[in-house]
């Protein structure tokens, strides 16, 4: 489940070709278990019909301040009093003005001016061209709508309709869908500045060949995107990974173990929490060499000698800060059996008050997971679900452990 299940987004469509982006976001929020309500501005039904919006959302579309549907005929006061949030995507240049202005002439914007301002937060997703998004009078208005309470959720840059490039794409529905549910999430992490390693580490033997695991990264990127969404300042420590950013996250690749090392302990002296999920290496080919290693035709296999990769967490977890609890620490083990006994003995081996076990041959590369938490207070399950649900309940667990500590 995520923020969103159960929450009523009122979903305003104003004029451009982003439209089509709308119709994937529908998709997305009602999978996502919220219900969408649909209103569109004329120019909006330029560009997709009121017929895809009304079959993707269940939902007839509104579109007119005169509809007579509603038995008070105030469809502007019944849609803004039953929304959680209105979220204009896309909020074309025109749409932006007329917020600012307070127009009310047609009903998204009177939608829009009518909402209870305390109660209902508007979000906007601008679309528009570049040179319209650069625009002094598009910055103005955009500083003003912030400045009335407005949440703007940025945009994109790249490609654009008109054939030119630059910022002022609508972001992906994707995107936008990831900024709501961060907008809805409970900011247990807010000041915290959280440094998250994740990922495997790739050990060259040579050129083109090395030695991998198969972490796939993905519940340290879902514990990024969740401490993130729960308001926390997120640095991102990923080793060789197809994944993207998590929204809003600061992200730095690095490939080898002693690479990865490098980066957290850059990073470190600035984090207030240590979550490390990476599966590194142990050990690194002693010498990684220079050109391939060639077959010589006399069936001779190669000798690898090895040395040990430092440990990272443990390392981190010894530092003055770790210890002075300035920087809470909170490890993983990947085990592929007997969890709660090699977890246990690996949290004093590391020296962190947490550590999150899981059976790596079951969750690597899954979007799943089950984990196992142990502190000095015992154990606890958080039973199998998806990666970005674990991270959310992780995100929570380590809150109020942050806030136990704190607590006179
Ligand atoms: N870890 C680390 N640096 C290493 C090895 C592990 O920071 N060189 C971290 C991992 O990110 C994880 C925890 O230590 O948070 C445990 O990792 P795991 O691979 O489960 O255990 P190991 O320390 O490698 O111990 P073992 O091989 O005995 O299971």
């Amino acid at each position: 489940m995520t923020e969103l299940a159960g929450k009523h987004i009122v979903l305003g469509l104003s004029g451009g070709v982003a439209c089509y982006k709308s119709a994937e976001l529908t998709r997305l929020l009602t999978k996502a278990g919220a219900t969408v309500q649909v209103v569109m501005t004329e120019a909006a039904e330029q560009f997709i019909t009121p017929v895809t919006m009304q079959a993707l959302s269940g939902r007839p579309v509104y579109a007119s301040q005169w509809d007579a549907r509603e038995g008070n005929n105030m469809p502007h006061i019944n849609l803004s009093r039953a929304a959680d949030a209105i979220l204009i995507a896309p909020c074309s240049a025109d749409f932006m003005a007329r917020l600012v202005q307070g127009r009310a002439d047609e009903l998204l914007s009177l939608m829009c001016l009518a909402r209870p301002i305390e109660r209902v937060p508007l979000l906007i997703a601008p679309a528009m061209n570049r040179e319209m998004w650069a625009h002094p009078a598009t910055q103005r208005n955009l500083a003003q709508l912030a400045q009335d309470g407005a949440q703007v959720l940025g945009v994109g840059c790249g490609d654009q309709a008109c054939g030119e490039v630059g910022d002022g794409r609508m972001l992906e529905a994707e995107e936008i869908f990831e900024e709501l549910a961060a907008f809805f999430a409970p900011k247990l992490l807010a000041g915290q500045r959280v440094l998250i390693t994740a990922g495997p580490t790739f050990e060259a033997i040579d050129p083109v060949r090395g030695i991998t695991n198969l972490s796939s990264g993905k519940m340290g990127f879902a514990i990024a995107r969740a401490a993130r969404a729960a308001g926390a300042d997120v640095t991102l420590v990923a080793g060789p990974v197809h994944l993207a950013t998590p929204r809003g996250v600061r992200r730095i690749d690095v490939r080898s173990a002693q690479n990865m090392f490098q980066a957290v302990e850059g990073q470190a002296q600035a984090a207030t929490v240590f979550i490390a999920t990476a599966a590194v290496a142990d050990w690194r080919p002693a010498n990684s060499a220079e050109h391939k290693i060639k077959k010589d035709g006399s069936g001779q296999v190669p000798t690898l000698a090895f040395v040990e990769n430092p440990d990272i967490l443990a390392t981190v977890a010894q530092s003055d800060r770790a210890r002075s609890g300035a920087l809470y620490c909170v490890g993983f083990a990947a085990e592929s059996e007997h969890l709660l006994a090699h977890a246990s003995a690996k949290r004093a081996r590391k020296g962190v008050p947490l550590l999150v076990g899981n059976i790596g041959p079951a969750t690597f590369g899954q979007d799943d997971n089950a984990l196992l938490l142990v502190d000095a207070q015992g154990h606890r399950e958080l039973p199998r679900a998806s990666k970005a649900e674990l991270g959310r309940q992780l995100v929570l667990e380590i809150a109020r452990r942050l806030r136990a500590m704190s607590a006179p």
